[in-house]
């Protein structure tokens, strides 16, 4: 692995200043890294319609799928608080954490590429890390179907 998880961290702060977020205010952003060191971001992209915005995580992840990257997630970072003055975000001392349904959407990757991915959570000066099988555990994925 040729990146290190702050700078993947540091790719998720940065990804923040991208995101479509009128009516939160919130701005997240995810980086993927990918097994040949490539970064794939996405930052939250929100709706007059509230409910369907799409957050960050699963923005990355679609867009590393469009474009035949999706099997080589190893890792994924997440970076989110209240809009910044320079359009990015604020980190708070607690890390903020995946949503329940980007929970089930890296599951999916996970699942996919057998990894228990590594999420890392930024916070003020760092980040926290989890493994996915701890953010969801019992969670449902593609051997439930078989
Ligand atoms: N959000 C994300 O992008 N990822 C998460 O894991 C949690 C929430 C976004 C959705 C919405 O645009 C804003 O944060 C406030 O909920």
């Amino acid at each position: 692995m040729t990146m290190n998880a702050e700078k993947l961290v540091a790719a998720a702060v940065a990804a923040a200043k991208n995101a479509y977020a009128p009516y939160s205010n919130f701005h997240v952003g995810a980086a993927l890294l990918l097994d040949n060191g490539d970064v794939v971001t996405g930052a939250n992209f929100e709706n007059a319609s509230y409910g369907m915005t799409l957050c960050a995580e699963t923005v990355a992840i679609a867009k590393a799928n469009s474009d035949g990257q999706m099997r080589r997630i190893v890792a994924i970072a997440v970076a989110g608080g209240p809009k910044a003055d320079d359009g990015g975000t604020t980190l708070g001392a607690e890390a903020i954490t995946p949503c329940g349904r980007c929970r089930q959407v890296i599951k999916e990757v996970a699942d996919e590429v057998a990894i228990d991915l590594p999420v890392y959570c930024a916070k003020q000066g760092g980040h926290d890390t989890h493994l996915l099988s701890e953010l969801l555990p019992y969670g449902f994925g593609p051997a439930s179907l078989k």
